[in-house]
């Protein structure tokens, strides 16, 4: 069984992610970042996942979805979305974040995934573009009323990952060199 690991990635928590998958699937995993564009034709197992910016997926991933929907038809997919939110909230009789990333990518590919979901990311001020810094500072200026320095921030499990990956191998059975 071959498997390839897709990422979108703007800041590399989501490749960490996937190299985290990769390590634990072993043998015969590929990876590419969604740029790439690889042809998944030949691959029996299709992990695609984005980085969460406002709620959405990165384009990119859309991008892959949309540009291979017949090749991955009749393939085992799973979907991931990496993200500092992993649960969403319940406000006022809607849920807001979690699954909601993820749904419109979900309901994009031809047949639903074997498995899908959230892990945790991370937020680095450092690296942050300035659109992104303004964005985020708009956000909290928001949250707390007032201007604040954007804070470092990890939720990044590999555990959580591995544990993740061990669901996908549970479902698609014995196929795999562990
Ligand atoms: C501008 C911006 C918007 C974000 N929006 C969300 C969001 O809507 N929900 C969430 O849970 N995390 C959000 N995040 C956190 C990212 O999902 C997190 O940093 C993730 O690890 C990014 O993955 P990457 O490094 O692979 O790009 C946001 C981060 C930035 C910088």
């Amino acid at each position: 069984m071959k498997s390839l690991i897709i990422y979108a990635s703007k800041y590399g928590s989501t490749k960490e992610v996937a190299n985290w998958m990769a390590e634990r699937i072993g043998n015969n995993t590929h990876i590419h970042d969604a740029k790439e564009m690889p042809d998944p034709s030949d691959y029996d197992l299709i992990i695609i996942g984005s980085g969460i910016y406002s709620h959405h997926v990165l384009k990119e991933l859309n991008d892959f979805v949309e540009k291979y929907r017949e090749q991955l038809a009749g393939k085992k997919t799973v979907v991931f979305g990496v993200a500092i939110d992993t649960t969403g909230v319940f406000v006022r009789g809607k849920v807001h974040g979690g699954w909601e990333y993820l749904l419109p990518l979900i309901n994009k590919l031809p047949e639903p995934p074997i498995h899908a979901g959230l892990l945790g990311g991370e937020i680095n001020p450092n690296k942050l573009d300035e659109k992104d810094t303004e964005g985020l500072k708009k956000f909290y200026k928001m949250l707390y009323g007032k201007e604040t320095d954007i804070p470092f921030k990890t939720v990044m499990d590999k555990k959580a990952v591995w544990s993740f990956t061990e669901k996908i191998l549970d479902k698609v059975g014995g196929n795999f060199i562990v």
